[in-house]
């Protein structure tokens, strides 16, 4: 089974993530950004776990991540826009081509309104992906780092995937 674990990450933390639930998914699986994850490198996924920051309450929006880089005094770099956002990610997969499961992530803070993994799930959907699960991961300040075992659960929740999943990650 091919799976991939594809992020947008302005700061690193959900790229660390998503790398800590490949690894859990097994040595097949691979963590791509938005960038890496073309139509080819995805091609054929039965299982596609995606993840993003939750930023005011939701996906980030593309103003906010221009915002983000035209100010961005209070973060400790600016923020990595090298990658599309997961917004336009999802936007750009054809509608019912997938066939496959999905599951989807956030880093967030511990209490916050909203979230992503609901409009994660629900594209995916669309793209022929059927949920197989979401979960959320804390971090501690506004920029990071996770909280400590955050990483520890990812890959947990990455081998639990695999099971569901119901097969053998293999290189694709
Ligand atoms: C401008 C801004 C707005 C944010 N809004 C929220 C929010 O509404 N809810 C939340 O839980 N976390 C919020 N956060 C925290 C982000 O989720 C956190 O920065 C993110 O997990 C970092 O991930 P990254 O390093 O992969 O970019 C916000 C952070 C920033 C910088």
């Amino acid at each position: 089974m091919k799976a991939v674990v594809v992020y947008e990450s302005l700061w690193g933390n959900t790229a660390a993530v998503a790398g800590a639930i490949a690894e859990g998914l097994g040595s097949g699986a691979r963590a791509l950004s938005t960038a890496e994850a073309t139509p080819e490198a995805v091609a054929g996924a039965e299982l596609i776990v995606a993840g993003s920051p939750v930023m005011a309450f939701s996906l980030p929006t593309e103003m906010m991540r221009k915002g983000m880089a035209e100010d961005s005094g209070k973060a400790p770099r600016p923020p990595d826009l090298s990658h599309p956002s997961m917004r336009a990610w999802l936007a750009s997969l054809p509608p019912g081509a997938g066939r496959g499961r999905a599951a989807a992530f956030e880093t967030r803070f511990r209490w916050s309104p909203g979230g992503a993994t609901g409009a994660i799930l629900r594209r995916l959907r669309r793209a022929g992906y059927a949920s197989l699960g979401r979960k959320k991961f804390i971090i501690k300040g506004s920029y990071g780092p996770m909280r400590d075992g955050e990483f520890d659960r990812a890959r947990r929740w990455g081998e639990e995937l695999a099971r569901a999943a119901g097969g053998e990650i293999k290189e694709g």
